[in-house]
């Protein structure tokens, strides 16, 4: 009897590969992050992505319910205890539209099969790390950036992350504040996170792309180092489209060619998630 009444007491799933959603914070009216219980025996490198998503609206047809998906970056480190993401919410979006209602307690769809490129082991060993981001790109550098095995294999790691307005760096900047004052994270980080952030669209102390900020050398210049060697540093690029293409001639230029798991060269791509 026993059993049976804690068998009946236990939560039931109500979707397939369901997370127990912990906590959302919202960042602006276009960006909010969020923490899910992480399944136990799901296991990823830090920077690699998972299909998350909740289920769709009944086929007006069948009136049978699919899983809508995409793909996330996951933004915690692969060491910690729960998982995190961090998405912009499309108002029109099929998904977002309805995962940024998401509440603590709600359950959310996580399909355990982590993969991806933006992983320590698709480059070659290096001195300098350099993370270039464009708005919710950052995800996977949010994981990167906690994980000792980043400040073991480099002497220095740099973040550089543009978004159109202010409040859109703010997840971030947080975030590289909290691993500097954070016991356990600055001991970890070493002192060799360098944080470059910029705007595009609202006057901030440091404005300009990536782009043009790596092509005009005054990110080399504020930071007070050596530009770009194919000898010394390694790239790794998360963006639109459009962003990580301006970036990957860039680094071309520099002499930085593109590599993968199954072969580590000196940069690594993938696309940011867009709804
Ligand atoms: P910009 O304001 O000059 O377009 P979005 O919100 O469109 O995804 O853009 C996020 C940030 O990425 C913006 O600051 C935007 O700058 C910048 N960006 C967009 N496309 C590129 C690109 N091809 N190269 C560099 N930066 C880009």
């Amino acid at each position: 009897l026993t059993d049976v009444t804690e068998i009946k007491s236990k939560p039931v799933p109500t979707l397939p590969d369901a997370a127990t959603v912990l906590e959302v914070t919202h960042w602006n009216d276009r960006l909010f992050s969020f923490k899910v219980e992480r399944p136990a025996s799901l296991r990823f490198r830090s920077g690699e992505f998972v299909m998350i998503g909740l289920m769709g609206d009944p086929d007006p047809n069948t009136g049978k319910q699919k899983p809508l998906l995409r793909a996330y970056s996951i933004a915690s480190p692969s060491w910690e205890e729960h998982l995190e993401f961090y998405s912009i919410k499309v108002p029109d979006g099929p998904l977002t539209s309805r995962l940024q209602h998401i509440q603590p307690g709600d359950q959310i769809i996580l399909r355990p099969k982590p993969v991806g490129t933006l992983v320590v082991d698709a480059l070659l060993p290096g001195k300098r790390l350099w993370f270039f981001a464009t708005g919710t790109g950052i995800a996977p550098f949010a994981s990167l950036m906690r994980d000792p095995e980043v400040y073991e294999k480099y002497d220095e790691v740099i973040l550089m992350h543009t978004c159109r307005e202010v409040s859109e760096l703010e997840y971030g900047r947080q975030l590289v504040e909290h691993i500097k004052s954070d016991e356990i994270l600055s001991e970890i980080e070493q002192g060799k996170l360098r944080y470059y952030p910029t705007t595009t669209r609202e006057e901030f102390h440091h404005m300009g792309r990536v782009t043009d900020n790596l092509s005009s050398g005054k990110v080399f210049e504020d930071l007070g180092i050596a530009p770009i060697d194919p000898e010394t540093d390694r790239g790794m690029v998360c963006g639109n489209l459009a962003f990580n293409k301006d970036i990957m001639a860039i680094l071309d230029g520099f002499g930085l060619r593109e590599g993968a798991n199954s072969e580590p060269k000196e940069y690594v791509v993938e696309k940011a998630f867009v709804d």
